[in-house]
């Protein structure tokens, strides 16, 4: 059987933080072996948040460079820069003469960070998903695994796909979301919010962070604030961790001292931070690998790039031919 064709696009922040690593990116490293996947550095849609273009080149490199240090391997997958393939933005306008204005308002991630940022609601925040529809569809993916708040908008994917589909002929298949297992990890500081960059330093551990750095935000990560019977968030993620991180009799042993009510967060903690930093030990390694050697990066960049063109090329063709353009 044919393997399916995957696509997942990453925004080019330059740091990537245990979050994200266990929520959705650890599953792009194992769909390698599954699926022929493609993976996009979104450059074109972080410029609709606050960048600093200055910095922008360095922030997609070292993307690129962490995304390689967790094991995307560029001979199995194509890396690549969306900016760099201009039928991206072809596409999204093809698709913005289909996609109803009432559907683009209902997305929640756009009425969101509306409400966050008043000063900078741009077209170009609004139309984030037809652009994001745009990504996939270029390559005709239909394997996507995201994160939980990107469901909706691969369901607006979906309900574009499908007019498409209507108006000019069965064209594209329907997509289908990947949610990794790995659960949904919390800020150390703050646990009632996930873990994120925006937070601030001590929310999040970093995929560069020292093994002091680390030791010293889980050491002081916030644990039981009241009296309460239940397990309380803090103490919670920290036991999530464990389990997706430790030996299941680490793990266990740890659960049983707290049922038992004789565990010390602070040999929990411990454990913890140990657990993470030698995870974190050979992506470390690889990252400093691929920093030092910068022309390999340039190079499995273009090659990728170039890879990603030569299908969106193809594929733009047929789409176009469909609607009467060509
Ligand atoms: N919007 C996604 C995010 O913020 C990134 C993204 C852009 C994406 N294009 C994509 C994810 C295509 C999956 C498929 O996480």
């Amino acid at each position: 059987m044919a393997k399916k064709i995957l696509l997942s696009g990453i925004q080019p922040s330059g740091k990537i933080h245990l979050g994200n690593y266990l929520g959705t990116l650890k599953n792009w490293v194992d769909m390698q072996s599954k699926h022929s996947c493609l993976y996009s550095v979104v450059d074109l849609h972080a410029i609709t948040g606050n960048y600093d273009p200055k910095k922008y080149q360095e922030d997609i490199f070292n993307t690129v460079v962490n995304l390689l240090a967790i094991g995307i391997n560029p001979k199995k997958s194509i890396i690549f820069v969306q900016s760099s393939v201009k039928e991206h933005t072809e596409l999204c306008w093809l698709f913005n003469s289909i996609t109803p204005i009432a559907e683009l308002e209902r997305m929640t991630q756009f009425k969101d960070k509306a409400s966050k940022n008043k000063q900078n609601i741009n077209v170009g925040l609004f139309n984030y998903p037809v652009l994001q529809a745009a990504d996939i569809l270029l390559y005709r993916a239909e394997v996507v695994p995201v994160g939980e708040d990107q469901l909706q908008h691969l369901e607006l994917t979906n309900t574009i796909l499908r007019k498409f589909n209507n108006k000019f002929g069965n064209t594209f298949n329907e997509i289908k979301p990947i949610l990794s297992k790995g659960a949904r990890i919390m800020s150390l500081a703050d646990p009632a919010s996930k873990m994120s960059k925006s937070l601030g330093s001590k929310h999040y551990i970093a995929l560069s962070d020292s093994p002091e750095e680390i030791k010293k935000k889980i050491m002081s990560a916030v644990t039981d604030t009241s009296e309460s019977k239940e397990m309380s968030a803090g103490v919670k993620n920290l036991f999530t961790l464990l389990e997706l991180l430790a030996d299941k009799k680490i793990y266990n042993k740890y659960l049983n001292e707290y049922n038992n009510k004789s565990l010390k967060y602070s040999e929990l903690k411990s454990e913890l931070a140990d657990v993470i930093i030698n995870l974190l030990k050979p992506i470390q390694e690889k990252r400093e690998y691929w920093l030092q050697n910068r022309k390999k990066v340039n190079k499995i960049i273009l090659n990728g790039n170039k890879k990603a063109r030569l299908i969106a090329q193809k594929n733009i063709i047929d789409i176009k031919q469909k609607m009467g353009l060509l």
